[in-house]
């Protein structure tokens, strides 16, 4: 029997890692990417390519630590640094794509231009997948494939609000999406507006050579640090036993964390947000607040020609520049008919996030379209792989009615929970136990009371210590043989790159093991002469 053919929109994080579910569930993937290279917002160029909906600056460093954002089976190489450059995750993107052979189903330079149903469709559930080269003329290609993976980005393009004033403004207008460096910017009186990472990180770089750098926020933030006490990634301090705390312990553990490391009120960032939902994960802001780099202003109002009017009815003067940090537009399905995924966000209904739940047959999964308090690419992993197993049918999902009720849940949960306080339209939602919930789905959690009879050592391990990928390789399909190992290691690694900084790997490991040998040398000499002074 012929393999069944999917076709996955995007080679960027979770394009990559759909591609490598479809090939353990032994079905047949080809990945469509629309630029020259695959990695999506990790693939950096100096300059915004054509069609690119997000990108990263040169000095963008990742939120979460690495050994909680690698996918399960592929750590991240001992010698990086615990937070990582763009640089680095694009290279290890394109190491994870070498070492399980996925670069051969990418098509570069492809850009899906439509999606649709087979004539026959609601028997079989196919799809029709129409695609232009980027680099040649020539007419589409149509193909028929037995599923499609949505892997094309949360965002589809950059928001700017409207303001007036702001085309009369005589100074240099970029989006954050255009940012790279903060060379446009040396010399000159800047005024970066946003209250997200983006806004956070540009201030920051730019306020090192601008004359004058404002940051102006229209509601405050929280700010939420990197590291913990004694420098630990504050990702690692998480555990399952932790989050399975009542919601209001938690809450209150967090309110400390965030108060610890900034003191909103003195620092002028109080807000109404909510502590979960809107979170500038920021460590150097609060050095360059209090040493004036960095102004701090309410929202803009309107701008002038040469500046602009604030929401507490004061003025900036002489603004030679203005970033709009302000964040891009959500859920990029551009090649889909409304009917099959809303290209409103809020519309989608995903059962769990990732299945259409309104078609006829689940032939059709939509990967990465969501926010996480952590890190996105294991995330995205767990829903690959489940949607590569149902489609594979070693997986079932429940019938259409009761998808359909989980989406409405789902919707009135969040708004209950947030009212009027979302901050992105898609879902934002907690690590662990979303991981959790898609790992049952494809028998991939491991069991406490199993490992515990098993390797009680890694049972401890995989529910006192940071909840990692890894765990969902213990257990189930595909499981990762060094998956056992690692999780005993992973903590340690987060100091490698600081403890064996400028030693090789091999010699830092011979040392390790010549300090241990001399301890257990030692021990063995006081023992033996203990024991001969009491015979003697
Ligand atoms: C500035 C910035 C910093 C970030 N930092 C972090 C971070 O530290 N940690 C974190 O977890 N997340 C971070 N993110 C979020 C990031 O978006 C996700 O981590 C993740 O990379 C998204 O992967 P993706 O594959 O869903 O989307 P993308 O990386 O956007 O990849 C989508 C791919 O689909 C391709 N594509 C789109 N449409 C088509 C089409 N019609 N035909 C063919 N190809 C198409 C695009 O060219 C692109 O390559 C950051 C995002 C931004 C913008
Ligand atoms: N280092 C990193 O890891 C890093 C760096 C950058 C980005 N990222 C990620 O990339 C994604 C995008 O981040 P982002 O910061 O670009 O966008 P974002 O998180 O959506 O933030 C956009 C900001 O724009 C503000 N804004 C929106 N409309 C506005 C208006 N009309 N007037 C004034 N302000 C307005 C919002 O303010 P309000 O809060 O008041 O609504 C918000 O603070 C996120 O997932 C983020 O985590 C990560």
């Amino acid at each position: 029997m012929s393999r069944r053919r999917v076709a996955i929109i995007g080679a960027g994080v979770c394009g990559l890692t759909s591609v490598k579910a479809c090939l353990e569930e032994g079905l047949e993937p080809v990945c469509f990417e629309r630029h020259d290279d695959i990695g999506g917002v990790w693939y950096y160029t100096d300059q915004v390519r054509p069609e690119q909906s997000s990108s990263v600056y040169n000095s963008l460093i990742t939120n979460v630590s690495k050994e909680s954002s690698c996918f399960s089976d592929f750590p991240y190489p001992r010698d990086y640094p615990a937070y990582i450059s763009c640089h680095q995750l694009h290279r290890y993107l394109n190491q994870y794509a070498e070492t399980f052979g996925l670069r051969k189903y990418v098509r570069l330079n492809t850009k899906v231009a439509e999606v649709r149903q087979t004539d026959d469709h609601v028997s079989t559930g196919r799809w029709i997948v129409s695609s232009v080269s980027t680099t040649a003329e020539g007419s589409p290609r149509e193909e028929m494939y037995d599923a499609v993976m949505v892997c094309s980005g949360p965002f589809s393009r950059s928001f700017t609000p409207k303001y007036t004033g702001l085309d009369q403004f005589a100074g240099l207008t970029m989006h954050s999406r255009e940012y790279k460096s903060p060379e446009p910017f040396r010399g000159k009186r800047v005024l970066v507006i946003g209250a997200g990472n983006s806004a956070g990180d540009v201030a920051v770089d730019v306020s090192h050579v601008a004359s004058k750098l404002y940051l102006s926020m229209r509601d405050g933030t929280w700010i939420y640090p990197r590291l913990s006490h004694g420098g630990t990634p504050i990702d690692m301090l998480g555990s399952r036993g932790l989050f399975s705390y009542p919601a209001s312990i938690n809450a209150h553990r967090r309110r400390q964390t965030l108060a610890a490391h900034v003191n909103q009120a003195n620092y002028g960032l109080e807000t109404s947000k909510d502590m979960y939902e809107h979170v500038m994960v920021n460590d150097e802001l609060r050095y360059s607040l209090i040493n004036g780099k960095v102004l701090l202003r309410p929202g803009v109002t309107k701008f002038t020609r040469t500046g602009a009017l604030l929401a507490d009815g004061t003025t900036l003067e002489n603004i030679d520049a203005v970033v709009f940090a302000t964040g891009y537009v959500e859920a990029n399905v551009s090649y889909l008919d409304d009917s099959i995924l809303a290209k409103d966000p809020t519309k989608l209904d995903l059962y769990k996030l990732v299945f259409p739940a309104n078609l006829p047959h689940p032939s059709m999964a939509v990967v990465g379209f969501f926010h996480v308090r952590g890190s996105i690419p294991p995330v995205a992993e767990v829903q690959a792989r489940w949607a590569a197993r149902v489609f594979s049918g070693q997986t079932k999902l429940p019938d259409r009615q009761t998808m359909l009720e989980r989406v409405r849940r789902d919707r009135e949960e969040r708004h209950r929970i947030l009212g009027d306080h979302m901050r992105s339209k898609l879902p934002k939602i907690g690590v662990i136990p979303y991981r959790d919930e898609i790992a049952r789905e494809i028998g991939a959690m491991p069991s406490f009371w199993s490992l515990l009879l098993k390797d009680p050592q890694l049972a401890f391990r995989v529910y006192s210590q940071p909840p990692l990928p890894a765990h969902y390789r213990l257990v189930g399909p595909h499981t990762w043989p060094k998956a056992a190992e690692y999780t005993k290691e992973a903590v340690a690694n987060t100091f490698y790159s600081l403890r064996h900084a400028g030693k090789d790997v091999t010699s830092a490991n011979k040392m390790a093991a010549v300090s241990s040998m001399s301890v257990v040398f030692v021990i063995v000499v006081v023992v033996m002469a203990i024991v001969l002074r009491v015979v003697m």
